[in-house]
């Protein structure tokens, strides 16, 4: 379907050129005076110098042409030559039909293409922490935004799970139990298919090894010599690594679940090990990579560069590969076996510069296309109220797990407090299951609703508020309408009877608009990948809404024909904020 802005220009076109001016002219913008007008346009003024001319003549002449215009009303020239209208309610209630009849309503797909999102990128064995949530929540928006827009989309985690820890891990489970038969050179028969430790165990031998080893030399050169065992492949390592893996990738599992963060691959850096050998090989032939101070390097500044962007390093002086080398050699797996046209990649912008080297350097060496497309988006910080990156009450880094225990309680307490002011029951079991959903919302509404790239405070108490710019206001209103259109069903309405009319007052037209504006919105969200757009319509739509509601006795209209209009409006309403918060990766409880 066509914008609605895009149908109200080309009215304004037609009477540009009726009235012998340029259509050019005729462009319609949203009025930034809602109270004089809903629409205006401001093309007279540029069309003054061209035909000589004061802009309110020229606005006047156009005007007049607009007079049994289909879709405007009161049109109206004002000084010192810009265009006021509004638009008819027949014309907004024809194309809200048409927006409720069409599939997405009417939101029109761009080209489709594929596209791999890298996200999430948790580090096998560590912990969750509140920094892989920025990651998950948004990394996961953009892939149903771009699964919307009819993209071919693969999400895939990236996990950390070669690098030092894996030898970290391992070194610090030796020095425990060396009787291990993992760590038996002679072992040759078939190791156990139960692993030696559990999640907590494992999560607790990390960060222990990893702070012995920033004291104590030999053991950070045994967890070296350790990775480089497990790197080659020996046999003991790999069984344990094995185990590493899915005592972390269960866990992980389900703590993304509770999430609603779903990958399509689990791939992690392990699988591009064996290719690293080959690709350098390539770049050295291509004539690429040079030896610099013993490394390996690519150079990838240009000459329009403000900033120094330093080489990208392929291998260190012992021949050891690094994070880039790893990212290079994922571009190469997923170019052969997916065949992309564009590389979503979603980390802390303090990877900015980090990718901005590895992007060149894959465009370099050609291990792209060069119309394959490489996205960084880089994220701020969370932080808490003190401005600083967020943390537990004792000072901790905090655990995802306890984010969301914390949620979930101040959850069930406002729950059950609005369930109180109300004056209804509410049963314990229900109020959980509630507060988990729309903990869920106040989590990623409060993250997604700020521009990704900006730093924002993690405020308990304004998120979870069931007012204001919140999730939990989104879910409220879509509980609201549900309620409504069930007590209709109970009254022996039918909703597939009922079509949408006429607006007849200001805060139903409002409601209207707000709905109308849905396509061209969505076509942005998609176009400039911001979830923060979709938010920030959500928020204008329930507001709209409850404007609405407040103002119009909806069940108890005694007009059959007019209540059922109300009901329908109602109806889309509900469908568009619906299909607004699954593209964020949240859903609506059906009682709160
Ligand atoms: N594991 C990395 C980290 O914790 C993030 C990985 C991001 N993705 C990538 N392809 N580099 O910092």
């Amino acid at each position: 379907m066509q914008k609605i802005l895009d149908l109200i220009s080309e009215e304004i076109k037609k009477a540009f050129e009726a009235a012998g001016y340029d259509s050019e002219l005729g462009r319609a913008t949203l009025s930034n005076r809602p109270d004089l007008c809903e629409f205006q346009c401001n093309g007279a003024m540029a069309g003054a110098k061209k035909y000589h001319k004061a802009p309110l003549m020229i606005a006047q002449d156009v005007a007049e042409k607009l007079q049994e215009s289909e879709a405007l009303s009161e049109v109206s020239a004002v000084p010192p030559g810009f265009l006021n209208m509004k638009v008819k309610e027949s014309f907004v209630r024809d194309y809200l039909r048409d927006m409720f009849g069409a599939e997405k309503f009417g939101f029109q797909t761009p080209e489709s293409k594929k596209i791999i999102i890298d996200y999430g990128g948790p580090n096998v064995a560590k912990p969750l922490h509140v920094g892989h949530l920025r990651s998950g929540i948004i990394g996961e928006s953009i892939k149903r935004i771009c699964r919307y827009a009819g993209h071919d989309v693969i999400g895939d985690i990236h996990l950390g799970d070669w690098g030092l820890q894996m030898g970290l891990i391992i070194t610090e489970l030796q020095k425990r139990q060396p009787e291990l038969v993992y760590f038996d050179d002679s072992f040759e028969g078939e190791y156990p298919s139960e692993a030696p430790f559990t999640i907590s165990e494992l999560e607790e031998i990390y960060p222990t090894a990893s702070a012995k080893s920033k004291e104590d030399e030999a053991y950070k050169a045994d967890a070296m010599e350790a990775t480089f065992k497990l790197q080659s492949g020996v046999r003991g390592y790999r069984a344990l690594w094995d185990h590493i893996i899915a005592v972390s990738v269960a866990d992980l599992k389900k703590n993304y679940a509770n999430l609603n963060v779903e990958f399509d691959l689990w791939k992690g850096e392990s699988d591009v090990h064996d290719m690293i050998p080959g690709m350098v090989e390539e770049m050295k032939k291509g004539g690429y990579a040079y030896e610099s101070d013993g490394a390996l390097v690519v150079d990838v500044k240009e000459e329009t560069d403000t900033k120094e962007v330093p080489p990208c390093m392929i291998l260190k002086s012992d021949g050891a590969s690094l994070y880039n080398t790893t990212d290079l050699a994922t571009i190469m797996d997923r170019m052969a076996n997916y065949h992309p046209d564009r590389l979503i990649y979603l980390t802390d912008k303090r990877q900015d510069l980090y990718f901005e080297q590895v992007f060149r350097c894959a465009r370099k060496t050609k291990l792209v296309n060069d119309d394959t497309e490489l996205v960084h988006i880089g994220f701020g910080t969370m932080n808490g109220k003190d401005g600083k990156p967020f943390k537990t009450r004792e000072g901790g880094v905090m655990r995802l797990e306890n984010l969301i225990r914390e949620i979930n309680e101040e959850m069930i307490r406002k729950i059950r407090e609005n369930a109180e002011t109300k004056g209804y029951e509410i049963d314990m079991e229900q109020a959980e299951d509630t507060a988990k959903i729309v903990g869920l919302a106040a989590i990623k509404y409060g993250d997604l609703s700020n521009q990704a790239s900006k730093d924002y405070i993690f405020d308990m108490d304004r998120f979870t508020s069931f007012e204001g710019d919140t999730g939990p206001y989104i879910l409220y209103t879509i509980v609201r309408i549900k309620s409504i259109l069930a007590k209709y069903e109970e009254q022996g309405g039918k909703l597939t009877d009922t079509v949408i009319s006429e607006a007849t007052g200001v805060s139903e037209k409002e409601l209207m608009l707000e709905l109308a504006k849905y396509n061209a919105m969505m076509e942005t969200a998609c176009e400039e990948i911001a979830p923060h757009k979709i938010c920030a319509y959500i928020y204008d739509l329930a507001n709209a809404f409850n404007h609405f509601y407040h103002e119009t006795k909806i069940l108890t209209e005694e007009d059959g024909k007019k209540k059922a209009g109300w009901i329908a409006l109602l109806a889309l309403t509900k469908d568009v904020l619906e299909t607004c918060i699954d593209l964020l990766g949240f859903s609506a409880p059906e009682r709160m």
